[in-house]
């Protein structure tokens, strides 16, 4: 028999979302649904999951296990957030006035605000202002189903301010269940006191901030916003390859705004992910679906910016990319946090199926932070990290909208939301 110290016990449908990862073509539309479902963990680790009967025949329950009564509801992975700009200080609301008024997100940035508005208030910060203002938004993920997220620096610009950034993820760890994967992207913007000496920021990024972030062992990814008037693409391979050699995985923002061909460097590179694509050209969306490379789609930046134009979601799939969706929660192109609604923009905005949705926010999004291994399905071997949803049917995620469906969040097999509110896991 296999024992198991928490039990969620007969679910409606159980989303799985089992089977090789990442999920392409007609796989992404797979969710490995089990109509009333069972599922149970020890430890931690997921060690079950099955029908009634099989559970009866194989699982002893050790005395004292959590036990969750599943019936009516919707089971399915913890969300995985991809691709976020989690610390940052302040916040762009006059800005953001100013857009609804008619000024572009280019347009600000050409004017000495956007990203460097944004640099100034996270130098200011004390690392105590920004673990707190972590903190509550972590708190505001988690009740809105994402259990893991990739958080990037990117708003320091120098060495110390960046080493805050990442230093205070590192101390979220051990305050917060929500797990995160930290990613350096020093190469966000060159700052502002480099402006007419680009090169030299380049080169102190190569020579002295890349390897001081991996020494501390800071960040397991490096990202750089490839695009016309930040990083070009000869700079961006040029970053990547010391990053490589230092030991960092590699993200790259491509393609977002100018059709650039930074989804072809990322494939070539090697890269683990190619970031927005709004503007992926044909050949790009061909070389991504033939490389290991995922596609994060952010389709929270369209719908911030008001863009009519959106990353061609529809082509990626068919044409085989591993398309996964984030949020890219940042103060100034998508400020927004919940994976529930960036699920749902990938079903009205981008034309992608609710299965292709689920399993972009799930286990392909796992893939894209290489962490297939550990979570993003609902599998034996597979961390315990599940949301119980209050719909009759999954396909209601996308269909109703406002109201948050989330009950409970078990993370790590603990109870961290509850009748939708966040409580203490037991320790
Ligand atoms: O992913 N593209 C670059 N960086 C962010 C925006 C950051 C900001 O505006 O503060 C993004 O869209
Ligand atoms: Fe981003």
């Amino acid at each position: 028999m296999i024992s198991a110290d928490c039990v969620v016990a007969g679910c409606r449908q159980l989303l799985t979302c089992r089977g090789p990862v990442p999920k392409r073509k007609e796989a992404l539309r797979d969710l490995g649904v089990i109509e009333n479902g069972w599922v149970a963990s020890d430890a931690g680790t997921i060690v079950f999951v099955g029908t009634e009967s099989e559970f009866r025949a194989q699982v002893r329950v050790a005395a004292g296990a959590e036990w969750i009564d599943g019936g009516g509801l919707v089971a399915c992975p913890g969300f995985i957030d991809s691709h976020t700009h989690l610390p940052f200080a302040g916040n762009r609301e006059r800005e953001f006035g100013l857009r609804i008024q008619g000024w572009t997100y280019q347009q600000l940035a050409a004017a000495g605000m956007g990203i460097q508005t944004t640099v100034k208030a996270t130098r200011a910060a004390s690392a105590d202002e920004l673990r707190a203002l972590c903190l509550r938004r972590l708190d505001d993920m988690l009740l809105t189903g994402t259990t893991t997220v990739e958080a990037k620096s990117g708003y320091g610009l120098n060495l110390e301010a960046e080493i805050k950034q990442l230093e205070v993820l590192r101390e979220l760890g051990p305050r917060h269940p929500v797990d995160i994967v930290p990613t350096f992207m020093g190469a966000h913007e060159v700052p502002p006191e480099f402006r007419d000496r680009r090169d030299a920021y380049i080169h102190l990024l190569i020579q002295s901030i890349i390897p001081e972030v991996r020494r501390r062992n800071l960040a397991e990814f490096f990202d750089v916003f490839c695009e016309p008037g930040v990083f070009s693409l000869d700079e961006t391979a040029a970053l990547v390859r010391t990053a490589k050699e230092a030991g960092f995985k590699i993200k790259i923002h491509a393609d977002e705004f100018v059709t650039l061909g930074g989804a072809e460097l990322a494939a070539g590179l090697g890269a683990v992910s190619a970031e927005h694509l709004i503007s992926i050209s044909e050949a790009g969306i061909q070389k991504l679906a033939a490389s290991g490379t995922a596609a994060i789609l952010l389709p929270g930046v369209s719908f911030f910016l008001m863009m009519e134009k959106k990353a061609p979601a529809r082509r990626l799939v068919e044409a085989g990319a591993a398309v996964a969706l984030a949020s890219d929660f940042n103060p100034g192109s998508s400020h927004l946090s919940s994976m529930l609604f960036v699920l749902q923009l990938g079903v009205f905005t981008l034309g992608l199926g609710v299965e292709e949705a689920v399993n972009a926010c799930t286990a392909n999004a796992a893939y894209a932070i290489d962490r297939h291994r550990e979570v993003g399905t609902l599998e034996p071997g597979k961390k315990m990290d599940l949301l119980l949803l209050d719909i009759g049917d999954y396909v209601s995620l996308a269909y109703r909208l406002g109201p948050n469906p989330i009950r409970l969040v078990l993370k790590g097999g603990k109870v961290v939301v509850k009748d939708g509110r966040r409580v203490e896991a037991a320790r």
